[in-house]
């Protein structure tokens, strides 16, 4: 379920270090080589914090860039998105998406994708015009 939207222009300093607890755990479990969000930062994005069901606790957080971070497309996408392994396929994401693509339309979900991301796309995202990049990339 989705919970605060978060963008450069407000989300309360507290939330935006929730966010970026989520990327940090992110980077660990992908070792990536960059920190993806940090509270303070100021490029723009929005940020979402997912919580469980009841809202008691957050259980993840995604962050969208105006641009791609590996190619010129000139359109927002979806450059991570991390959820508590308890959490995962248990249809959170299901859930969040039909917002997602009312906020932010037909976005590309940056790769490199995680095996369960990639099973999402070809599973859930059939409309999308990215979705034969989303078949032939591994
Ligand atoms: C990827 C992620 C966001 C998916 O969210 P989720 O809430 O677990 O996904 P859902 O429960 O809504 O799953 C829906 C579909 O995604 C696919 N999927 C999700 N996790 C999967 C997995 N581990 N293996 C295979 N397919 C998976 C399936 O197609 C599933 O559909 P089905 O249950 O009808 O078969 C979540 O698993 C996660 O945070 N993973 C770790 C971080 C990550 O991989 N981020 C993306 C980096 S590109």
């Amino acid at each position: 379920m989705l919970g605060e939207t978060a963008s450069d222009a407000g989300l309360p300093l507290k939330l935006r270090k929730e966010v970026e607890r989520f990327a940090i755990y992110f980077q660990r479990e992908f070792e990536y080589p960059v920190q993806e969000f940090t509270a303070k930062e100021k490029r723009p994005y929005t940020a979402y914090l997912l919580s469980e069901s009841k809202r008691r606790v957050w259980i993840g957080a995604c962050c969208f860039r105006p641009q791609s971070g590996v190619s010129a497309l000139d359109r927002e996408t979806l450059r991570w998105i991390w959820l508590h392994p308890y959490y995962r396929m248990k249809g959170v994401l299901t859930d969040a998406w039909p917002k997602l693509r009312a906020d932010h339309g037909d976005f590309l979900v940056e790769p490199p994708f995680s095996p369960a991301m990639r099973h999402f796309l070809l599973k859930h995202n059939s409309s999308s015009e990215f979705y034969s990049f989303y078949r032939n990339v591994g």
